[in-house]
């Protein structure tokens, strides 16, 4: 640690501090404080615990109360940081990628029990964002080769960023629109975490996602606009038997389960995240013998 310029402030004090400002707006208030203490003297959380008599710089101290600011003013702690865990995977993610939520995990884990251990399956998996979901299956899948897409060059390119620097050769990473990357391919399994919140949602203009691009929120009135035309043309790019699992908003289970038997899926399941809200559907793929 740099005590070129010593402060007067401890690293436990820093954090009462933070916690103080950060509480009446985030309920995560000590953990952010802590994660942003951390990023900014570029230490770990458990480094706070052991040294929190530890007077921190001036620079530092200054460093981390405009992080603190800024995540009093909503940004997201990810943004702050540049990085998110996801499935275990260091992340870099930025301001055009959503930043992967932890039940999203629920759909990799749903996933991996489709996609052998044995042989080398062909997955896509459609608006990657950061990659999160692509780049989890592929460590959890050395064999099988992913396509990940995306409609934003941007994100793509942070997607990219993040497999080469977590040195995951087997995601190929392709700009565009849903299907039309993959044109003329079939998979085994396709997995989505599209936008789905509708364009009136209230939920868009509070908290952390009025920090994150609305081409990952949106997607248009009822916020079914993208899972309906991925589950309408998923089955022209699934080989037979072949899984769709797609993840959705906690309102909408219903509407999705419908919309998977209207498009004559098979085995249609939902399941629940982590807090018991339905989140993810998959249905198979399985055409009748000619
Ligand atoms: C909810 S975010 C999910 C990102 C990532 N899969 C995750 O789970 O963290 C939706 C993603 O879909 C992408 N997207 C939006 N419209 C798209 C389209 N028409 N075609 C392909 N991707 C699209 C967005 O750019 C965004 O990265």
């Amino acid at each position: 640690m740099n005590l070129a310029n010593p402060s007067t402030t401890t690293i436990q004090t820093a954090l009462r501090v933070a916690e103080r400002k950060l509480f009446p707006f985030h309920e995560t208030a000590r953990i952010d404080a802590e994660v942003l203490l951390a990023h900014g003297i570029n230490r770990t959380r458990a480094y706070l615990h052991t040294w929190p008599e530890y007077m921190l710089s001036s620079e530092q101290l200054h460093h981390f109360m405009s992080l603190v600011q800024r995540r009093a003013a909503g940004e997201p702690v990810a943004y702050l940081t540049g990085i998110r865990e996801f499935w275990s995977l260091p992340l870099t993610v930025t301001r055009a990628t959503l930043v992967p939520r932890p039940e999203t995990e629920v759909l990799v884990e749903q996933a991996l029990h489709r996609i052998s251990t044995a042989t080398s399956s062909h997955i896509a998996d459609l608006g990657t964002g950061c990659g999160a979901i692509a780049l989890a299956i592929a460590t959890e899948r050395p064999a099988s080769r992913v396509v990940a897409t995306d409609i934003d060059t941007q994100a793509l390119n942070v997607a990219h960023q993040n497999a080469e620097q977590l040195d995951i050769p087997n995601v190929e990473f392709r700009q565009g629109t849903w299907f039309s990357p993959i044109m003329g391919e079939r998979f085994h399994v396709i997995t989505s975490n599209p936008p789905y919140i509708g364009k009136n949602d209230p939920h868009v203009s509070r908290g952390d996602v009025r920090y994150e691009p609305r081409c990952a929120l949106i997607a248009g009135h009822d916020g079914l606009e993208a899972i309906t035309i991925i589950v309408s043309g998923a089955k022209a790019h699934l080989f037979k038997q072949g899984w769709l699992i797609v993840e959705h908003g906690h309102d909408q289970q219903g509407s999705v389960i419908k919309l998977f038997a209207a498009h004559g899926y098979e085995n249609i399941q939902g399941i629940s995240d982590y807090t018991g809200h339905g989140r993810i559907v998959m249905g198979q793929y399985l055409p009748l013998p000619t």
